[in-house]
């Protein structure tokens, strides 16, 4: 049988995770071919080139991801550029007729994100959200104990991340950012609460600074929030980039039946009145190892399940958007169907 021709990809945005992304993409054993990319630095397609071990197509004015796209005869675009431009970037790419893998937080603002998510939809394309957490077996373990009522109906929760995040280039440029900190590493822990519950965000109250080690930075470095999600749970989401060393991490959640925690690599349950147990979390046989992984297999009709579908990215972006405009608005209850409203939407297009 004659082998099928690799995936043709085109990069924007060759920096940290989009080199790592590629090369993963260039590895995979199904057949992607890199043939085009787009950095407005030279000098990351230089690196890009030496890594893959081959020339690409190069683009590097700030609008020549457009003639990337339509001139190398791409099958898929990967996004993984500045926060901001995302929206711009994928727009254009799912215009153009291309799957999508695009770094988080998919785009800044519901609004947005909704219309891009039904834009991919109409399109029959595959679009893939890069949040890794979907494919960590402990996060995978605790979403299916969820689903299957194992703490019984989720009541409250506590999640809590803190990273040494200075904002540094274009993170500390609200231009770019679009929300510092809580709108960065932040993203993974809104995102994580959203897809192991499975519950939309309600609303969000708390109180955000700016501040990273005795400086006053133009965007959110901190916050700290109430959050009510769809079934009326609420509960405490902290994100953290004034700390001084390493990367911090704990999530818990209450259901009406017990406990779910994580140590490590583990996953921790408490049901109600009983001891603490260790619950094995092996990943399940066939379960994609990465977004990469997932984005490749989809795309060659290998798998059915996008673990990240754009419906997460909506979700997350609604309940950063609340996170943000109470922290703006001095710790105002922000209610997520407001948000939706101004722009004619409502909770039921948060799909
Ligand atoms: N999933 C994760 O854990 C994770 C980790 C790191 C970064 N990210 C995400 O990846 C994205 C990029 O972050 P990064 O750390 O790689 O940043 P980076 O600065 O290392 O890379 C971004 C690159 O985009 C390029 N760029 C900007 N505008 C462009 C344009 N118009 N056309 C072409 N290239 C353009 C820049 O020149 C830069 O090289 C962000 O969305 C970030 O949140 C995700």
């Amino acid at each position: 049988m004659a082998k099928r021709a690799p995936i043709r990809f085109g990069a924007i945005g060759c920096g940290g995770a989009g080199t790592d992304r590629i090369l993963q993409l260039a590895k995979h054993a199904l057949g992607v071919q890199v043939v085009a990319a787009a950095d407005l630095r030279p000098e990351c397609l230089d690196n890009l080139e030496k890594n893959l071990g081959y020339s690409v197509a190069r683009y590097t004015g700030p609008q020549d991801y457009r003639r990337m796209i339509t001139d190398n005869a791409l099958d898929a675009v990967g996004i993984f550029t500045p926060h901001i431009p995302h929206y711009e970037h994928v727009t254009y790419a799912l215009a153009q007729g291309k799957h999508v893998l695009i770094e988080k937080p998919m785009v800044c603002g519901a609004a947005r994100a909704i219309e891009i998510t039904r834009t991919l939809q109409a399109s029959g394309k595959v679009g893939i959200v890069h949040y890794q957490r979907h494919y960590e077996a402990k996060f995978v373990k605790a979403r299916e104990l969820i689903r299957k009522g194992v703490i019984g109906e989720i009541k409250t929760f506590y999640v809590y991340m803190a990273q040494d995040w200075s904002g540094h280039a274009w993170r500390g440029d609200p231009e770019f950012s679009g929300g510092g900190q809580i709108n960065d590493s932040g993203s993974h822990y809104q995102d994580i609460l959203l897809w192991m519950t499975d519950l939309l965000p309600r609303s969000a109250e708390g109180f955000v600074d700016n501040w990273h080690q005795g400086d006053r930075k133009r965007i959110e470095i901190n916050g700290m929030f109430n959050v009510e999600l769809s079934n009326g749970a609420a509960g405490r989401i902290i994100i953290v980039g004034d700390i001084l060393g390493g990367f911090q991490d704990d999530v818990r959640i209450r259901g009406t039946k017990g406990d779910l925690m994580f140590y490590g690599n583990k996953v921790l349950l408490r049901p109600e009145g009983k001891d603490i147990e260790e619950v094995p979390c092996p990943l399940p046989a066939g379960y994609p190892v990465s977004p990469c992984d997932n984005f490749v297999k989809l795309v060659r009709g290998r798998c059915r399940q996008n673990r990240v579908p754009f419906t997460f990215g909506v979700r997350v972006a609604l309940l950063t958007e609340a996170m943000l405009r109470s922290g703006r608005q001095g710790g105002a209850r922000v209610a997520c169907a407001d948000i939706l409203k101004e722009s004619g939407l409502s909770m039921a297009d948060v799909v």
